[in-house]
């Protein structure tokens, strides 16, 4: 029994890097046992999402889609804003119904909300039918953990307040068979003060070159045509590894392998190298989509935001990025109404989306978070001035996303294909990034095709399979 504890986030020991051995006693233990697992946030938690199921499928549970057919229920949470919270709050609370008329239900949470301090005790407290939680450090540790909690029958909750170990060849079942997530570093320090990701992922911690590179390679070997590299900052990758082996280098690295495509994500603009800028330039399969988080375009709030760039160097890396790196699409975060933030300063931030034009924007309500800095900040904006200018810099990008779209029309694009759908046939991403609903005949889902645009919509683009 283990909680977190914010004193101790940081404290970072040696990192060891271990291979997962699952302990024979777990294995298919609960063969013919069902289990739903739902998951809420980015695609860290997507991907440590794949960990858990081969994880629960290697104990011998099978994947259900309906909770209410489930013997274990479990929630790989997001903390990240407050409506995350509240929908994984809602959640346990139809969970906690379900229990009541089966009573062997065993519920469980993991993921970033685990790692608060807050959330764990309202579990202790109010959610006390709730089985087990683990963290963002242990998913490892999942199989001991469940298994301790239903053979002794009491709440199980074991997290680890920071880090202390990488553990390599955790069993994954990834969600398809062509498209596959890659983790490069864990952890963030850069401490955005409204930020919980920090607090609830732990100090910045870099996989081996060698490891990543071993999986790269057997993914090219399976046949995977797109490869997502992942970190919370993937340009922070290798500053606690190595001297002179850069996020550039790894890039490169990778690029070389031959994967048809390569993104990765996410990149924060503060230390966009100009090697990273070459190397995607110089590949033609590190896809020309890249995702920079603008967050505000005020200097004074960047600052008060800790971003550690202003409005200038923004736009000088943008520009430069649109310059050298062929067919640059570029998205982006926004956060309307932090804490300070005036109608000047957010006119600043719609300045800078009418410079850059997006081609795709996440739009956010600032939302305070536990243990942040900026929770605290006195000058909190109120809400319906935050949601007035949500509604406004949305009409805007949503501008820009159609405009941009439009230049592709006629354009041939070569689309992944991921699925078919019965209103559009079949639907795919583009190099760009871009969503392309497109007809076809016989086309294999996971192959890449090439599609003639004939309609361009604010979303998406619509074509034919040449
Ligand atoms: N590591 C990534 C961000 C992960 S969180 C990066 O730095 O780009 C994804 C996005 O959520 C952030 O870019 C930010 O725009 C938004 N976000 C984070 N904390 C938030 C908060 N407290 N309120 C509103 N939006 C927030
Ligand atoms: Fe959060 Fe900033 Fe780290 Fe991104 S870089 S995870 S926004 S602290
Ligand atoms: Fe959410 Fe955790 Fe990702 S807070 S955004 S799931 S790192």
């Amino acid at each position: 029994m283990e909680e977190p504890n914010y004193k101790d986030v940081f404290k970072k020991d040696k990192i060891l890097v271990e291979k997962f051995k699952l302990n024979d006693n777990y294995k298919l233990k609960y063969s013919g046992k069902k289990y739903f697992l739902k998951t809420y946030g980015c695609q860290m938690n997507e991907h440590d999402s794949e960990n858990i199921k081969a994880l629960l499928e290697d104990m011998g549970f099978e994947s259900v889609d309906d909770y209410e057919k489930a013997d274990l229920v479990l929630l790989n949470t997001c903390s990240v804003r407050e409506n995350a919270h509240n929908k994984a709050f809602g959640m346990l609370g139809r969970f906690k119904h379900l229990k009541e008329e089966k009573k062997d239900l065993i519920v469980g949470l993991c993921g970033c909300m685990a790692q608060e301090e807050g959330v764990i005790k309202e579990i202790r407290e109010k959610y006390k039918f709730v089985n087990f939680v683990f963290g963002t450090h242990n998913v490892y540790e999942l199989p001991e953990i469940i298994d301790k909690a239903v053979m002794e029958g009491k709440q199980e909750i074991d997290v680890k307040s920071f880090g202390d170990r990488i553990i390599e060849d955790i069993p994954v079942r990834r969600e398809n068979s062509f498209k596959a997530y890659v983790n490069i570093i864990y952890g963030c320090d850069k401490f955005c003060t409204y930020c919980i990701v920090p607090y609830t992922r732990g100090k910045e911690h870099s996989r081996r070159r060698e490891d990543i590179l071993k999986e790269i390679k057997a993914l090219k070997e399976d046949g995977y045509k797109e490869v997502t590299l992942l970190g919370q900052n993937v340009n922070a990758y290798g500053h606690d590894l190595y001297n002179d082996y850069t996020f550039g280098n790894l890039l490169e690295d990778v690029a070389k392998e031959g994967i048809p495509r390569i993104r990765f994500t996410t990149s924060h603009p503060w230390n966009f190298t100009d090697k990273m800028i070459d190397v995607i330039a110089k590949y033609e399969n590190i896809m020309p989509a890249i995702h920079l988080p603008l967050q505000s375009g005020s200097d004074k709030i960047l600052k008060s935001m800790g971003r550690r760039y202003t409005k200038e160097s923004y736009l000088k890396l943008f520009d430069e990025m649109k310059e050298k790196i062929p067919n640059c699409h570029i998205s982006t975060d926004i956060i309307v109404g932090f804490p300070g933030e005036t109608e000047e300063d957010f006119n600043e931030t719609l300045d800078v989306v009418k410079h850059c034009k997006y081609d795709n924007a996440y739009t956010f309500i600032y939302s305070p978070r536990e243990n942040t800095p900026a929770a605290k900040f006195k000058d909190q904006v109120d809400e319906s001035v935050k949601e007035q200018r949500l509604q406004r810099l949305n009409k805007l990008v949503n501008k820009y996303f159609l405009e941009n779209n439009k230049k592709l029309e006629g354009k041939v694009l070569e689309v992944l294909v991921e699925g078919k759908n019965e209103k559009h046939g079949y639907f795919g991403y583009s190099k760009e990034m871009k969503l392309v609903n497109f007809t076809g005949k016989e086309i294999e889902i996971g192959s890449l095709v090439n599609v003639e645009i004939t309609k361009a919509k604010t979303w998406s683009l619509d074509g034919n399979a040449k």
